[in-house]
């Protein structure tokens, strides 16, 4: 066992229980505290509360030989040294991040021990926190027990558990050099580039990434409007300008856009952060924009092949944001659905990892008359079309002419472009992607 104890606060979430899992696999005695206590009964019945492709045989090894422990009582994180803060930072009506968490889960710590120890931020938080919370600590005579250091998460849902082992870089901002050495040496792999900064750059290298893997994609998608109308291919064009090492081949697929828990509240806050300083974010607004316009897109195209959708029988195939997980609360494939409904369309959904909409921790009266179906071919029948939102593997594999027989019209509208146009003509479906 290593000689570092550690506690992470938000131990149930996403990024809690992945950070957990892992420091516990690394041999580190590891306390997740949350306060959901019906996660964590789930999860100590073998129930995990989302599904993240390794996770569930790293908890259950840990919780086994005792190093992971789970708790509800904030006393039993006073042992830990190291204490990783992983709670959410929601987007605020204004586009800003909601802080409470973070403040609460910090101050918790810092009143319940009697020794000191590192509070070290994975979620993500506007430039400044770090020291705005160390200035608070002081203000109510706890600087003493918590020392705040900065250390942002690069996590991809779906694939977390890997992104932990294999990190791109480690970013750790700090006050001293003694915490930034002490939170590095935690879980940094050897060879992996460690930045060590100031508090400010390690909060606002985290949302200069996130906001430029989205800028990427609006940008793809923006050439995908003008690739559709010239008769160009998006696919080949991502292609053919991702081989530019300058470049490189990631985050070019052309789609109906990003969405998810990160990118587009991280955006939107970084947006708020530069009206804070009364500067404009020109560029952040339009990728902003931009993703907005691939959600409509969508709509315009089952319009133009269609008329007026209501009535219409739509079959909507993907409501993961993406494909490897089963996170549906900020998918772009809501919205999308709730516009449909707006136009009095008949909806039926379908995701191979979410098989109705309490499994997607969605109420029934969120999307009122939607009828819900696991498998993909019943989702197509009888339906004018069939709308792509996500691209899981099992989509990639339909047998495209059971799905066409079962449709009452053989249109198919693609957001994932995950298939040939000349298969599709040979067998005299009309499909629209993006960009092709
Ligand atoms: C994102 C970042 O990639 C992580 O590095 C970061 O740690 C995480 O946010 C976070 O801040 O916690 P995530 O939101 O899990 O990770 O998912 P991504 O893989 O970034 O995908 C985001 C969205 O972009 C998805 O809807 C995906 O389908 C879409 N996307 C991605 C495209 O439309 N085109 C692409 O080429 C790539």
């Amino acid at each position: 066992m290593k000689e570092n104890k550690i506690g992470v606060m938000g131990g149930l979430g996403h990024i809690g229980l992945i950070q957990a899992a892992c420091l516990a696999k690394l041999g580190y005695k590891t306390t997740a505290y949350d306060i959901d206590l019906g996660r964590m009964k789930g999860l100590l019945q073998g129930r995990m509360p989302f599904q993240e492709p390794g996770l569930t045989e790293l908890v259950m090894e840990s919780l086994n030989n005792g190093l992971l422990k789970f708790t509800s009582r904030i006393k039993d994180l006073e042992e830990a040294d190291i204490v990783f803060i992983c709670v959410g930072t929601p987007s605020l009506s204004s586009g800003e991040a909601d802080l409470s968490q973070v403040y609460s889960a910090v101050e918790k710590v810092a009143r319940n021990r009697s020794n000191h120890c590192l509070a070290v931020v994975k979620s993500t938080v506007p430039v400044g926190t770090s020291r705005n919370l160390t200035q608070y600590l002081k203000e109510h005579k706890l600087s003493e027990k918590v020392t705040m250091v900065s250390n942002p998460e690069f996590l991809r849902e779906g694939s977390g558990v890997t992104d932990f082992w294999e990190p791109a870089r480690i970013v750790v901002g700090s006050e001293a050099e003694e915490s930034a050495e002490k939170a590095a040496q935690i879980y940094a792999p050897p060879g992996v580039p460690v930045i060590k900064s100031s508090w400010e750059n390690s909060e606002l290298i985290k949302y200069a990434s996130n906001a430029f893997l989205a800028a990427k994609i609006s940008f793809i998608n923006e050439i995908a409007l003008l690739s559709e109308k010239v008769g160009a291919d998006i696919r080949v064009i991502s292609r053919g300008i991702g081989l530019d090492p300058r470049i490189n081949p990631f985050f070019l697929e052309a789609g109906v856009g990003f969405s998810g828990p990160c990118l587009e509240k991280d955006l939107k806050s970084l947006i708020a952060q530069f009206q804070k300083v009364q500067r404009k974010a020109n560029i952040l607004e339009s990728v902003f924009l931009v993703n907005e316009g691939q959600r409509k897109g969508m709509i315009h195209k089952l319009q133009e092949e269609l008329g007026p959708l209501k009535g219409k029988r739509i079959g909507v195939l993907g409501m993961a944001f993406k494909e490897g997980t089963d996170d549906v609360r900020q998918s772009h494939s809501l919205p999308i659905v709730k516009h449909l409904l707006s136009l009095e369309a008949v909806v039926t959904v379908s995701d191979p990892w979410i098989k109705n909409p309490e499994q997607g921790g969605l109420s029934k009266s969120e999307l009122p008359g939607v009828e819900w179906l696991s498998c993909p071919y019943e989702a197509a029948k009888g339906k004018d079309a069939v709308l792509i939102l996500t691209a899981w593997q099992e989509y990639r594999e339909l047998n495209l002419q059971k799905l066409k027989a079962s449709m009452r019209n053989p249109l198919i509208v693609d957001g994932r472009n995950l298939f040939n146009v000349k298969d599709m003509e040979a067998l005299k479906i009309k499909y629209l992607g993006v960009g092709i």
